[in-house]
């Protein structure tokens, strides 16, 4: 049974997990405060970030799972989609690692990865199941057949959730990452502003048209009341938090209503949001959908999904060259 050291750096936060025939012994995750700063991902930062990271990252993961490098059997990395800079210093230090051991190596795409965060820990989903993918580079309804066979029905044509948070936040002057402080901030308020609902049709979702709903409206507020924002800061925040909720669960609803899929899964960094979290669990009770949301650690980036879709694709020897090379996009 494969011991697996598994890598993740398609963003901003470096990785290392060691995953023992599918089960999680280590998980270590070295964010990024660099950004705050500066409202957003600058790549070249997250690229030396990583590289600052990488080695440090992975001995604790080793040491955390009690694992020598002598003991691993493969060696797991995101080929994409991500920052073509930050995913360079995950494949690459994968690749020295496994030539340096005579080790196989395994891609894992990043997104089918964020699915299978749900095999790292019970209960786990059985095939065929619903999954909405909602992170700061994508928004997907996929129909996970079977692990390695996950049909997209549903995707956003311009911004993901992720972002509709964190550009909604910059708006209101809210450091980067805002997606967890208009998650704290809505629990204290009431969503009293209505947005306009953007719906590009069918199981698709778009979110930039909100941002611009969202500053037009705060324009037009500021202009009876300077203080208007400073003073309804949590209830701008519940607002905002409640329409992306209430448009992401009304799209799985006609997911479940199409494909007659009763198992509901929520993966990616925005499936952390308090508001989806017991949305989905309403909905599920009333309809009676078996609903599964991962914890915290497992909704944002992190390796031990790596590892745990790598040990998918060891038992049926999907293995990589030397010669592979990262992806920005597939
Ligand atoms: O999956 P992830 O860690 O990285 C990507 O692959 O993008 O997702 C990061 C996204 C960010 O947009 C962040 O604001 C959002 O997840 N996020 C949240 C919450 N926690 C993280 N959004 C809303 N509520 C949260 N509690
Ligand atoms: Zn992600």
């Amino acid at each position: 049974m494969p011991v697996i050291l598994a890598i993740e750096s398609s963003c901003d936060d470096t990785s290392a997990a060691v995953v023992a025939d599918g089960l999680v012994l280590s998980n270590v995750t070295a964010g990024q405060a660099v950004h705050e700063e500066f409202g957003g991902v600058v790549p070249e930062h997250a690229s030396r970030a990583h590289q600052r990271n990488i080695v440090p990252t992975v001995a604790v993961a080793l040491k955390r799972a009690a694992k020598t490098a002598a003991q691993i059997d493969a060696v797991a990395f995101t080929r994409g989609p991500g920052l073509i800079g930050s995913l360079m210093v995950g494949v690459s230090f994968a690749k020295g690692f496994a030539l340096a051991r005579g080790l196989p190596l395994i891609e894992v795409d990043h997104m089918q990865a964020h699915v299978l965060a749900h095999f790292a820990e019970d209960p786990k989903p059985a095939f065929p199941f619903l999954c909405l993918t909602v992170s700061g580079g994508h928004t997907q309804l996929v129909v996970v057949h079977s692990a390695l066979e996950q049909e997209i029905i549903g995707r956003t044509i311009d911004d993901a959730a992720g972002e509709a948070f964190d550009k909604s936040g910059k708006l209101l002057g809210l450091p980067y990452p805002a997606g967890p402080e208009i998650d704290r901030r809505a629990r204290l308020g009431q969503p009293t502003i209505e947005f306009a609902k953007p719906d590009p049709g069918e199981l698709n979702f778009s979110f930039s048209g909100l941002k611009t709903s969202i500053l037009y409206s705060l324009q037009k507020k500021i202009k009876e009341d300077p203080d208007f924002v400073k003073d309804n800061l949590n209830d701008i925040c519940a607002s905002i938090q409640h329409i992306i909720v209430s448009i992401l669960l009304r799209k799985i609803q006609m997911a479940v209503a199409q494909t007659g899929l009763k198992q509901v899964a929520l993966a990616g960094g925005v499936s952390a949001n308090s508001g989806l979290r017991q949305g989905l669990q309403e909905l599920g009770e009333k309809n009676g959908w078996k609903v599964f949301i991962p914890r915290i650690e497992y909704c944002t980036d992190n390796a031990a999904m790596i590892g745990v879709t790598a040990t998918f694709k060891f038992a049926e020897g999907a293995f990589s060259g030397q010669d592979v090379a990262p992806a920005a996009r597939f």
